[in-house]
């Protein structure tokens, strides 16, 4: 049994299509509403159909903001991060004013990039929509178990990350969950077991983010747990 809020679709399609849905219907009413989407964009290759999805969509796009959840501290041009899988899936294939992409300068180093973010984090809040991940170990975006983050921090700058590179910068719980919606995404049999101790009330720190009431999780069959 999941929560009312999780929804178990059949695979990592069904996942992308809903939640291409859900962020074009979140744009639609943020746009409506307050004239412009603060998107902040999950890392890691779960996302990425999403963002192909979304890059054959119409939406307003002139009026999205893209932030990140997360950065890997490699070359601003290299393969492994986020903000070039982004760039390469959707910030490249749609009009979105270039100066409201917000990359993290992750190429400076943790502690200046989480230095210069946190700035522009304290601008864009509260967020429209956060899309973050989970690996296997429960962590999301860079927050990982037994890595405290620094209480009252916006962004957090990472030296010793379980999943490489090492070095990262992350929003921290209280950047992600100052949103007007969070959404989970979350497939395959690699996230079973995270998925089990989530439901089973292990804290983890993808269920530290998950609000009351503002969460919301897509899940396909390989991650959802053994009925
Ligand atoms: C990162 C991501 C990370 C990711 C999870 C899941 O930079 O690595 O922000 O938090 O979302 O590790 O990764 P996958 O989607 O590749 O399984």
């Amino acid at each position: 049994m999941i929560p009312a809020n999780w929804t178990l679709l059949e695979d990592g399609e069904a996942v992308a299509l809903e939640a291409r849905d859900r962020i074009l219907a979140a744009a639609s009413e943020a746009i409506h509403n307050r004239g412009c989407f603060r998107l902040v964009v999950a890392g890691g290759r779960t996302p990425e159909r999403t963002y192909n999805l979304l890059a054959a969509a119409t939406s307003e796009w002139e009026r999205w903001e893209l932030y990140f959840g997360d950065e890997r501290c490699l070359p601003a041009d290299h393969p492994e991060r986020n903000s070039v899988l982004v760039e390469q899936t959707l910030g490249s294939k749609v009009p979105i004013p270039q100066h409201l992409i917000h990359p993290m300068e992750a190429e400076l180093g943790p502690g200046e990039a989480a230095a210069r973010y946190s700035e522009i984090v304290t601008d864009a809040l509260p967020f429209d929509l956060v899309l973050l991940g989970m690996g296997e170990d429960g962590h999301t975006a860079s927050l990982f178990p037994d890595h405290p983050s620094p209480d009252g921090q916006l962004v957090c700058a990472v030296h010793d990350a379980p999943k490489p590179p090492p070095e990262r910068v992350s929003l921290t719980p209280k950047a992600l969950v100052n949103s007007r919606n969070i959404l989970f995404l979350i497939t395959g049999e690699t996230k079973r077991q995270a998925v089990t101790a989530w439901l089973d009330g292990i804290q983890l720190p993808a269920s530290q983010i998950a609000v009351e009431g503002t969460h919301e999780v897509l899940i396909d069959r390989a991650a959802a747990p053994y009925p």
